[in-house]
């Protein structure tokens, strides 16, 4: 396997990745304190990667109000970015970039995880089934008013201070899986008749305003975006994706955002059940169909491999790739693969969202294994 064109550097809006083996976002629930900072577990995790062409944290949220899962680290308080910047100065004093992707949950939350409040979303409308982890069934969510989006929104935009002050190289809105930009741009989640909903851009509203919050913060060249055209985590769909996604990259091409990072759904049995035509029956090829609308960085994410990736980018159908489980259970991903070393594909599917070091700090580096 010729694997240099990993290693082709890449530039990144304002950003320049010595390489494309960049690290995705990866839902650890490792804070263990009730007040949701980084700890140390976080910073040495983080910086075993540090080689990626750049990592994205786990998904950030932005208030209390914006949490889908319990000990996710927050980006709100004083004391969080604190925490964060210790993680961002490790990866910086390592020669790494790091990018926070920053997210608010809507109706994917529940009001235990969030002290009773209400959870939010764009039209009082539930997941079906259980919530992810297990806990309980999802709840209706509050249709927010116009007030509640621009609170929103003004969060969004805080969070990307926050984040700047913290050091952070960029920010990644989390436009995907059916969190709550997400249930605004599909029709399956967003009914409303108001300015957010209905037309495609109405639905799209959300995402650009915040997208422009965030290159108020940060400049254009360290904002990015991911999306899910086609996937049904979070019980999610829409009646024309090829409609909607076509509309809001041409947005984000005028708006010259650096990076967007697409979840190339491939389930073409509908594992989620919902009852939703299959991903691949809605847009067989998304980089097909995408690639041509928009001149910045274009990321795959979804159990990629080198080999896939690699393909990819000869084609020139994207520019790098996201890898996640790789780099759970490779955290010298990138050495490995510039060796031409084994991959461990040993990933411990129960430790990923558990407490503690176990799954999380233990998997030997390639040089450590050879002793
Ligand atoms: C998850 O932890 O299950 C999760 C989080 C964020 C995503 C997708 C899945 O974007």
């Amino acid at each position: 396997m010729d694997q240099s064109i990993l290693f082709k550097p890449l530039k990144m809006g304002d950003i320049e990745l010595p390489n494309r083996i960049c690290m995705a976002a990866l839902t650890r629930q490792r804070c263990e304190t009730e007040d949701l900072v980084p700890n140390d577990i976080m910073i040495e995790y983080y910086g075993l990667r540090a080689e990626a062409g750049f990592i994205l944290t786990e998904c950030v949220p932005i208030s209390e109000r914006s949490l889908a899962f319990p000990r996710e680290p927050g980006i709100y308080t004083k004391e969080q970015v604190k925490g964060w910047k210790k993680v961002v100065d490790n990866i910086h004093s390592k020669g790494g970039r790091i990018l926070a992707q920053v997210w608010h949950a809507g109706r994917a939350s529940l009001s235990t995880l969030q002290n009773g409040l209400e959870i939010w979303g764009p039209s009082p409308i539930k997941i079906r089934g259980i919530h992810r982890r297990g806990l309980t069934e999802h709840e209706i969510p509050h249709e927010m008013t116009i007030e509640e989006i621009q609170e929103v929104i003004k969060q969004f935009k805080q969070a990307a201070e926050n984040c700047k002050e913290a050091g952070f190289d960029g920010v990644e809105l989390h436009g995907a899986h059916g969190y709550i930009i997400d249930q605004f741009l599909r029709d399956s989640s967003n009914k409303r008749t108001d300015e957010y909903g209905g037309s495609v851009e109405n639905r799209s509203k959300l995402c650009l305003q915040v997208i422009d919050e965030f290159i108020n913060v940060f400049g254009r060249g360290r904002v990015g975006i991911k999306i899910s055209p086609v996937g049904r985590l979070n019980d999610q769909c829409d009646s024309d994706p090829l409609k909607l996604y076509t509309y809001l990259i041409k947005e984000l091409e005028k708006k010259q955002i650096a990076f967007i990072e697409v979840k190339d759904d491939n389930d073409p049995e509908n594992l989620f059940d919902f009852g939703y035509p299959s991903s691949k029956d809605q847009i067989p090829d998304l980089f097909e169909v995408f690639r041509p609308l928009f001149s910045g960085v274009l990321i795959a994410n979804n159990q990629y491999t080198p080999t896939t990736a690699i393909e990819g980018i000869e084609k020139g159908r994207f520019d790098a790739v996201t890898f996640g489980r790789l780099f759970i259970s490779n955290p010298d991903l990138v050495e490995r693969i510039r060796q031409g070393y084994e991959l461990n594909t040993n990933w411990d599917v129960d430790t990923f969202y558990t407490k503690g070091v176990k799954g999380y700090l233990d998997y030997p580096l390639y040089s450590s294994q050879q002793k």
